[in-house]
Parts: structure tokens; C-alpha cells; sequence
């Protein structure tokens, strides 16, 4: 049994989440293979061999990050650190890593039906939305069979921290998609 868990996170929320759905995978199958990959680090080869796939981003602009919100989330990084640091000016490299829509241009159909599942981390308000529908949607468009309804995490704020609980939640979530 071979788990991949793919993320995008601009702040670390979406990363421990990812983190905490791994733990869980592997209190359920302690002989499962478990890895839990940045998406500069999913390549198409290690994804291949996934019996089960999981993706996850964070909630950017009621759905999946964009280049735009990618760039506007770096942007409010650079101006923390420019405020932590006593700096005058933000400066704001431009974000090249890849984010998960461009990630999904790459990743090849699977011919097995292999099974997968989608999460986000999302805020806490009317109509916030939520990436995990799109996450959800591009798998079934690659032949993942998505065995579960795409799932949410809560962040309190723009940056964090995750709910209480919710590292749980993503635990027993993790460990129920076996
Ligand atoms: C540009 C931008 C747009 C956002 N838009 C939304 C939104 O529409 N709905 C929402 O619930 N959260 C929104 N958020 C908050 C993100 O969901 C939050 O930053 C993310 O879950 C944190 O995860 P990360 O630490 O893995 O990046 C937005 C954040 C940024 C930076």
C-alpha cells in the first residue's frame, strides 16, 4: 500500500494538515508506504506508484490558488517579515514555484483508476468557498476514482493557525480514507 500526499502552503497551515492526514494513514496501515510531497516534489514518478492519492492546497479567492493570489499571499509574507525585520519597503520576490494548478497540467492520467482524495484549508466565513471541490474535480478529470467528499480545515486567520482540533480532524480523516 503506497500513499502519496501531494500539498501546495503558502504558510505552513495546508503542510500540517497534509502532515497530520500522513500520521493517520499510518496509524491505520503502519506497513503503508507514506509519502507527503511538496508539489515541486510530486513528480510524475512519485506519484506512479500511489495506490492512493491525496492532494491538498489552501483556499485562495473562494477556490484554488492562482498566479495572482499566489503572488498577492507572497506579497503580505514579504511585508510581515519587512515589519519583523524593521524594514521601510516590502520587497516581494516574484513566487516561482509551482502551484497546484500548474502541478495538475503535469500529472499524468492514471490508467489503474487509482484511488485519491482532495483537502483544503479554508477560513471560517459565509461563502468562503473552498479549493478542494477544484482539487476533487481535476483528479476525476485525470481517472482517480475520489473515494471521499472533499474536505475543508479550518485557519483562524490569513496565515493561521489552524483551528484547535482541526490537526486532529485531519488525523482521523487521513486514517479514514483506508
Ligand atoms: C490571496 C488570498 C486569498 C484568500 N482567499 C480566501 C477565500 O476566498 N476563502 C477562504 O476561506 N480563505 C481565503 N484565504 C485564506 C487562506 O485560506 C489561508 O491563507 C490558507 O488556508 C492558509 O494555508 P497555508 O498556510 O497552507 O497557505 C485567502 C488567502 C490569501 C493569501
Amino acid at each position: 500500500m503506497h500513499t502519496v500526499i501531494v500539498y501546495e502552503s503558502m504558510y505552513g497551515n495546508t503542510r500540517q494538515v497534509a502532515q497530520a492526514i500522513a500520521e493517520g494513514v499510518r496509524e491505520a496501515a503502519p506497513d503503508a508506504q507514506v509519502d507527503c510531497l511538496t508539489v515541486s516534489e510530486a513528480t510524475a514518478d512519485a506519484t506512479r506508484s500511489a495506490d492512493l492519492l491525496v492532494v491538498g492546497g489552501p483556499t485562495h479567492m473562494h477556490g484554488m490558488s492562482s498566479g495572482l493570489s499566489r503572488r498577492l499571499a507572497h506579497g503580505t509574507q514579504a511585508q510581515k517579515s519587512a515589519r519583523e525585520s524593521g524594514a521601510l519597503a516590502a520587497t516581494a520576490e516574484p513566487d516561482e514555484s509551482p502551484g497546484l494548478r500548474a502541478w495538475f497540467h503535469g500529472l499524468p492520467d492514471t490508467e489503474s483508476g487509482t484511488h485519491a482524495a482532495a483537502f483544503d484549508t479554508r477560513a471560517d466565513f459565509r461563502l468562503s468557498g473552498g479549493a478542494a471541490e477544484g482539487i476533487a474535480r481535476r483528479l476525476s478529470h485525470h481517472h482517480y476514482d475520489v473515494l471521499a467528499e472533499p474536505e475543508g480545515f479550518i485557519v483562524e486567520d490569513t496565515e493561521g493557525p489552524l483551528r484547535a482540533g482541526e490537526l486532529d480532524r485531519a488525523r482521523t480523516w487521513g486514517a479514514g480514507l483506508l
